[in-house]
């Protein structure tokens, strides 16, 4: 089946697998720093997050990737043999394949075949819920597929009730699916820019408000939505589901000696998360770029822990956090920690002014928390958005002389300052300008 179908442009992406009989393949390169076997189980749970089912796991040491295969042909041979076993449908690679190594895979397993990246991007695919998030998905999910037009490999032959290799388009067709994606992906962004925009609009108007905003990051599955719970009485959907929270969701909370505050649990990130997925979720990670404060969430009772956070740290990067924003690290899962283990973390712990040890699902530590933010957020200088009339020099020179201008954006009559300032001082100038 190629994209263009009768003329139109076609997407299925999304409920194609559920219930499909699926065999996650790990293809072992050689990177010592992760745990294969927790790298496994969480292939395993990315796919269970799409509805496939996991008929079997295999490892397979990988000396010399080929770039026909990426695997070696008695490997391949004996997938082929577990995929008719276990009449799978799918095989799913821990690993980035390219279209030909894709391509030939299928052709040698009788099945269809997904690399990690369209993996998550199938599983971002259905978790968003948002119109600006359901945009940025299909804006990822077309820049990914435009690189690997060598036949559509997204549908999984859904309407030919089957999984089965058709054979691709030929090369007029490919040309013309490419045009037709880059269309639409010029569609898409000029749609996202009016979202994005809107949404700029209103986020701009609640950090005019004196409130300071935390966002919880960290790696999927880590207790963000379950620590949020906690912490703002709400009842965000905390399961055991990678991806579980896609789109940003906001609640107001209270903190001893504040007013207000804003805590915004987010995307969980992944390694390997896909770099068109990165850029797309910019604009909704904003949230995290421009938040007073940072507590990044980490599964302290996972054998990868130190990986994950090394990720989390990477994805922050890229995605533009200054390296100046306040973090609390807040090092979740204590229950499940063995005797041995609490007391070596409680001793880390100890030693780090940015550390708090707690349990989401019991609530140990998670007052500790509380103290440590409302602490944090009143003794240090924020970041606020303030829109100033382009004529009025003098706002302009007091919030240099105040504050630490970061950014500024010249509007039509306004000019918008990204500035910190000591609440005092911002509370000043609001009177100022009131
Ligand atoms: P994503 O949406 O994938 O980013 O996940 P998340 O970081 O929001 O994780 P979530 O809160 O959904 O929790 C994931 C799983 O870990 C759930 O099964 C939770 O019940 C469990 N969990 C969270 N915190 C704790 C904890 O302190 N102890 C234990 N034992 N389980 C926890």
């Amino acid at each position: 089946m190629s994209i263009v179908d009768q003329g139109g442009f076609e997407r299925d992406r999304g409920e194609f697998a559920r219930g499909a009989r699926a065999l996650v393949v790990l293809p072992d390169q050689g990177d010592a720093r992760r745990d294969a076997d927790a790298r496994m189980d969480e292939t395993a749970g990315l796919a269970a997050a799409i509805g496939l089912v996991v008929v079997d796991k295999v490892a397979l040491r990988v000396r010399q990737p080929r770039a026909a295969t990426l695997i070696g042909s008695g490997q391949a041979d004996e997938l082929a043999v577990r995929c008719r076993q276990h009449d799978a449908q799918l095989v799913v690679f821990d690993a980035s394949l390219s279209a030909i190594q894709q391509r030939n895979l299928e052709t040698k397993l009788e099945a269809k075949v997904i690399d990690r990246t369209g993996l998550i991007l199938e599983i971002f695919g259905e978790r968003a819920a948002t119109a600006e998030g359901r945009l940025q998905v299909e804006l990822a999910h077309l820049d990914y597929q435009a690189g690997r037009l060598v036949r559509s490999w997204t549908h999984l032959e859904r309407q030919r009730g089957g999984f089965g290799f058709l054979g691709g388009p030929g090369e007029t067709q490919i040309e013309a699916d490419r045009r037709l994606i880059r269309d639409r992906m010029a569609r898409l962004r000029r749609e996202l820019d009016q979202v994005s925009r809107t949404r700029g609009l209103h986020r701009d108007r609640r950090q005019r408000a004196p409130w300071p905003v935390i966002a919880l990051v960290g790696y999927t599955n880590a207790g963000k939505s379950t620590l949020f719970n906690r912490l703002t009485g709400a009842d965000v959907m905390a399961e055991n589901l990678l991806f579980a929270t896609l789109d940003p969701t906001l609640r107001q909370l209270s903190l001893p000696g504040l007013d207000k505050a804003i805590l915004s649990d987010t995307v969980g990130f992944v390694s390997d998360l896909p770099t068109q997925l990165v850029a797309a979720f910019k604009a909704t990670l904003e949230e995290v770029v421009s938040a007073d404060l940072l507590i990044h969430v980490r599964d302290v009772a996972h054998p990868d822990t130190e990986a994950q956070r090394a990720d989390v740290e990477a994805v922050l990067d890229e995605i533009g956090v200054s390296s100046e924003t306040a973090r609390i690290e807040a090092w979740n899962k204590l229950d499940l920690v063995d005797a041995e283990r609490r007391q070596a973390l409680l001793a880390d712990a100890e030693k780090r002014p940015d550390v708090v040890v707690l349990s989401a699902l019991s609530g140990e530590g998670v007052e500790e928390l509380t103290r440590r933010v409302a602490t944090d957020l009143t003794a240090s200088h924020r970041r606020y958005t303030i829109a100033v009339e382009s004529s009025d020099g003098a706002a302009a020179a007091w919030l240099h002389s105040h504050g630490e201008v970061l950014g500024r954006e010249e509007g039509e009559s306004e000019t918008s300052y990204d500035v910190r300032l000591s609440p005092a001082d911002y509370e000043r100038f609001s009177r100022r300008s009131a």
